[in-house]
């Protein structure tokens, strides 16, 4: 999304927990057009989400936009988790991270009539085996921001939702196995994603739209039609999915 919006010459806050490459991506950035700023946070760290937005106010005077994408991922049967304490590492990255980084960053987003982002995911739709804790922190993220877009109705603060479908991007290696530890796979159908380019063109221009939704995929598209009628086969479908893409190389 970075060198997606680099073109247009913004200000562009870089945050993310590993220095060295936000710092990587802010060059290259630099080189296609825009200012940047690194503020390395860990978003579930609620401190650490205020004190990156105060210092983006002191370094930018204003926000325009926040784009909450910071995410991980697990790929386990609810049965097979050995530490619960991964529920709550997924939902602090996930959805908390989102919440307080939008809840810290409101006052200035009212005063630009700004942008809220939320990259969500399809999995935030409908169930999703193997992928249940994941998708429960996406279910969470749409309802906090779908309540929040009403509260903010006349503001000018717009909420976008995006939620992709598979796109190619280090998630699924990094993913958590039922045993804590990434697990450093590409899945099967990892080509035939949606490319990282692709997508993040896509989110830039529902951005610019202030879209509430937008759905990647066309199965992702007829999927909320087919939940609606028939939840048996959204199901189905949901499982058959995961089957395809989860098969180790
Ligand atoms: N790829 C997909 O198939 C897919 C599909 C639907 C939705 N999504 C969503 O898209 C978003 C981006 O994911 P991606 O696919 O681009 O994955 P990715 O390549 O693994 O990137 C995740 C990003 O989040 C950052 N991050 C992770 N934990 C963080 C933390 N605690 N604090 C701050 N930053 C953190 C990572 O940087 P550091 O590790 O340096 O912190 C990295 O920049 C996520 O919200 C994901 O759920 C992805």
């Amino acid at each position: 999304m970075a060198y997606a919006l680099a073109p247009q010459s913004p200000k562009l806050v870089l945050v993310a927990r590993d220095s060295h490459r936000l710092q990587v991506v802010a060059k290259h950035c630099q080189k296609l057009g825009a200012s940047t700023f690194v503020v390395p946070t860990d978003v579930s760290n609620p401190e650490a989400c205020f004190e990156m937005i105060q210092s983006t106010i002191s370094k930018f005077s204003k926000i325009d936009v926040l784009v909450n994408n910071a995410g991980m991922s697990m790929w386990s049967t609810v049965e097979d988790v050995q530490d619960v304490c991964q529920f709550k590492q997924l939902m602090e990255v996930n959805c908390l991270g989102s919440l307080y980084c939008t809840k810290f960053a409101l006052p200035f987003l009212k005063k630009t009539q700004g942008r809220i982002v939320a990259i969500s995911s399809m999995a935030s739709l409908t169930g999703v085996p193997s992928h249940a804790v994941y998708s429960a922190s996406k279910h969470a993220m749409n309802g906090f921001f779908e309540s929040l877009r009403i509260e903010l109705a006349g503001t000018g603060v717009s909420v976008t939702i995006i939620a992709p479908d598979f796109v190619q991007s280090e998630i699924h290696a990094r993913s958590l196995g039922a045993d804590g530890k990434p697990l450093g796979l590409f899945l099967a159908d990892h080509d035939s994603f949606l490319s990282a380019k692709a997508c993040a063109d896509i989110i830039v221009k529902a951005m610019a739209r202030r879209k509430r939704l937008v759905v990647t995929s066309l199965r992702g598209k007829l999927g909320r039609w087919v939940k609606l009628c028939f939840p048996r086969v959204i199901d189905w479908m949901a499982k058959r999915g995961v089957e395809e893409a989860y098969r180790q190389k």
